[in-house]
């Protein structure tokens, strides 16, 4: 099946719902806030939506750890609320995203308590059980004693979130785990589709998948888990063609051409593209980061993997760079604001479809600080948005101080939306100005091709991006000289000399041009 056509031309914008604009002034994000926000995430040239997991919840791991799937938390508004921000999404050509979390759900949810009960009923085989309350096999994470059924319980990540059950890929141990083509286990499937949908129906144009490869157990090389993914996408194929699923896998070959996913994050793991461009440290803590002006390091194995990636995946779906999301540190913290400038240049001019994580737009800062509903490290890059540096709280909430679900940025430099969009230097101008060009130029977009031209130990990379579209970069905050001849400029950071060595690339520039 081809890919649905308005992916090509997305660019993705990350909202944390908690920490991104407060309409009714009770101190936390609501989805009324991000309705009153599409025109300016629209304007910025954010054309789609990902928004984390909104739903019923006891919030031990900010939603992620889901009580009730078919219900809008209240803190968040109704479902009305919803339906009405995917309406006003879509009057604007925008798409949205909901976040699925099919690996597991909150152990306040009615299908784990009937689960827990000692007497069989039709959820007792919706999570993995052990056959008795000491068989604890090494391997995955159990519980014991928090109820009378006389079994453990698999974790599938924190201490609230049992493990659905999907079944085995290899049975070891017959008298508890099922195999995963069991129909006892395929009603965890169907209602895991239920959901999926539910939110269609309601208008949603498709998921971001939480730790979409963590299905089935015991399955070492996922084929189990992507044949149940495979059979998600023929029905949405045949029913949903418009609609999209985004693995959170990290993997492309395998959750795009084995699980037909449409779409799988590139996350910041070792080794991967976004970890060369912007995280990379040695063993001193010095970074060598491609996009650091001073690591002087050559883009070549920031792309090998990648290349490999693109070429296996080519045709059947898009791997997602980000700038960042809940989970990461933000990228202000390793980049500075001319370096971030370069990187995104980069990943708005990447094939696939790019993700921007709500703030790092205009540059928000992380803020370590006391662990918010299971955030720890990560509740420093979970902090409101901020929108006006004249407006009580930056503009995210009316509340009082005190009652703001995480403190805004209260340094009098913390960068804010309404004062960048002013100053035309700003960066999120600049953001604005490379996501309109992406949006003009079908070159630049998902599926045009990208052919490395040029790669040297001196750090500078040019590549071509569909038929005549070229990007060159010099990170370096030296300059330097390439062979590459610039063509018609259309967009340049930094400058350029030719003379008879061959190109000058400025300190630190980015040029995009045409031949
Ligand atoms: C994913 C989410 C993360 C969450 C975890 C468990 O990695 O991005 O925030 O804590 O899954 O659902």
């Amino acid at each position: 099946m081809p890919l649905p056509k308005w992916l090509n031309d997305a660019i993705f914008y990350q909202v944390y719902p908690q920490s991104f604009c407060d309409s009714d002034g009770d101190g936390i994000g609501d989805i009324n806030g991000i309705i009153s926000k599409l025109d300016y995430i629209s304007e910025t040239g954010f054309n789609a939506l990902w928004i984390n997991p909104c739903f019923v919840s006891p919030f031990k791991d900010a939603g992620y750890d889901v009580q009730d799937y078919f219900k809008v938390a209240p803190r968040y508004g109704t479902n009305d609320d919803l339906v009405r921000l995917f309406e006003e999404a879509h009057r604007r050509g925008m798409h949205v995203l909901l976040d699925l979390v099919p690996g597991h759900t909150s152990d306040k949810c009615r299908w784990f308590r009937q689960s827990a009960l000692p007497e069989r009923n039709r959820f007792s085989d919706r999570y993995i059980w052990t056959n008795n309350a000491w068989h604890r096999p090494e391997g995955y994470n159990w519980v014991v004693g928090n109820a009378d059924r006389d079994g453990a319980y698999m974790l599938n990540f924190f201490l609230n979130q049992p493990a659905l059950n999907y079944g085995f890929n290899k049975i070891t141990e017959p008298d508890w785990q099922i195999h995963y083509k069991d129909k006892r286990v395929k009603h965890t499937f169907d209602a895991m589709v239920r959901i999926i949908r539910f939110w269609l129906d309601k208008g949603a144009d498709g998921f971001r998948v939480d730790m979409a490869d963590s299905l089935v157990k015991n399955d070492p090389n996922k084929t189990a888990t992507a044949l149940l993914w495979s059979k998600v996408r023929k029905m949405l194929d045949k029913h949903y063609p418009q609609a999209v699923l985004v693995s959170e896998w990290c993997n492309a070959p395998v959750a795009i051409n084995k699980a037909g996913f449409h779409c799988d994050f590139l996350l910041n793991h070792e080794n991967k593209l976004t970890d060369f461009a912007f995280y990379k440290k040695d063993e001193q803590g010095q970074s060598r980061a491609y996009f650091c002006k001073t690591a002087f390091v050559s883009a070549q194995n920031m792309l090998a993997r990648y290349l490999y990636e693109l070429g296996e995946t080519q045709g059947n779906g898009y791997i997602c760079a980000v700038s960042g999301n809940h989970d990461v540190v933000r990228l202000s913290e390793y980049l500075d604001e001319s370096e971030r400038r370069l990187a995104f240049v980069f990943l708005l001019t990447l094939p696939g479809t790019p993700f921007v994580y709500y703030g790092d737009e205009i540059g928000m800062r992380y803020l370590p600080q006391k662990s918010k509903e299971g955030g720890f490290h990560r509740t420093g890059s979970r902090t409101p948005m901020q929108w006006d540096k004249d407006l009580k709280n930056l503009g995210f909430s009316s509340a009082p101080t005190d009652k703001l679900y995480l403190d805004v940025d209260r340094s009098d430099d913390a960068p804010c939306a309404a004062q960048q969009a002013r100053d035309k230097n700003s960066l999120l101008n600049f953001v604005r100005t490379i996501a309109q060009l992406r949006h003009s130029r079908p070159d630049l977009q998902a599926d045009g091709e990208f052919k490395t031209v040029e790669c040297g130990d001196n750090g500078v990379l040019c590549y071509r991006r569909g038929k005549n579209t070229y990007v060159i970069f010099n990170p370096n905050e030296k300059e330097q000289l390439t062979d590459v001849q610039i063509g018609k400029v259309i967009f340049a950071h930094g400058s350029y000399t030719q003379n008879y060595l061959g190109t000058w690339l400025s300190p630190q520039s980015a040029i995009i041009f045409e031949k």
